[in-house]
């Protein structure tokens, strides 16, 4: 059994004094645990005073929600991967579905992502997930491996060996309507025999990490963590308010 992953991605919630007080409340009930893996993941705006406010606390991870494609330059109201490491974060999130579908970010676009996050000695959370239509239509498992393979196509050597990725269909995120663990396990064993046949070494595709993400809460993440392909959370809705987000990671 791996150790299990909880992400907290608030999205555009909690500025800097709301991003202050929710650390010091999850603090002062989530005593650290050696088994898990915690990250939270703030606006950009909030990246800096969530590494100071977790001062020492280094069982607690710190990502951003979104890098910039290129390096640097005349991009108004965007964050590079160099940026936000340098403001503390230590995993990107690549592709989540907002970016996709509100922003129109591409496959191509979250390949290069994927790819800057590695050169700037950050993990990229590969989110991937296929909309309501395109389940209807039985596509589901091809859009996702899709997305899987588009956004690695650009790493090298050991790079796809580190990345996360994190299976989110789309008509569950923000809805309240969980996939069942058993859609989930499946999609996920399907995410997981691509990344063999990618990597090539059974052993290493076996080490990443597959995320749910999509109406996880504290009263539905043990039913997801307990089946077989599941390794960890993403949580958005849930992850806001400090006390659920200490039940969901105590779990
Ligand atoms: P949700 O969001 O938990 O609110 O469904 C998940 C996500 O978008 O990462």
């Amino acid at each position: 059994m791996k150790q299990p992953v909880f992400v907290a991605n608030w999205k555009m919630n909690h500025g800097p004094s709301e991003a202050e007080k929710f650390v010091s409340r999850f603090l002062s009930k989530y005593k650290a645990h050696t088994d898990r893996t915690v990250v939270i993941v703030p606006p950009a705006a909030s990246l800096s005073t969530v590494v100071s406010a977790l001062g020492r606390r280094k069982d607690i991870m710190v990502g951003v929600q979104n890098i910039h494609t290129e390096a640097k330059g005349a991009f108004t109201g965007e964050t590079s991967a160099e940026m936000a490491r340098d403001a503390g974060a230590k995993l990107a999130l690549v592709g989540h579905s907002e970016r996709r579908h509100v922003f129109g970010e591409t496959d191509e676009a979250t390949a290069i992502k994927c790819a800057r996050a590695f050169e700037n000695g950050l993990t990229p959370l590969l989110c991937v997930g296929e909309t309501i239509q395109q389940r209807d239509r039985g596509e589901a498992e091809s859009v996702v491996l899709r997305q899987l393979r588009a956004g690695m196509a650009n790493l090298k050597d050991s790079q796809p060996r580190g990345i996360v990725v994190a299976y989110e269909p789309v008509w569950a995120i923000g809805t309240g309507r969980t996939a069942t663990p058993a859609d989930a396990d499946a999609m996920h064993e399907a995410i997981r025999a691509e990344l063999t046949k990618m990597i090539g070494v059974k052993k290493d595709a076996t080490k990443i990490p597959i995320l749910y993400g999509g109406s996880v809460t504290a009263e539905n993440v043990r039913s997801l963590l307990e089946v077989g392909h599941v390794d960890g959370v993403l949580v958005g809705g849930a992850s806001i308010d400090p006390n659920k987000w200490n039940a969901i990671c105590s779990t």
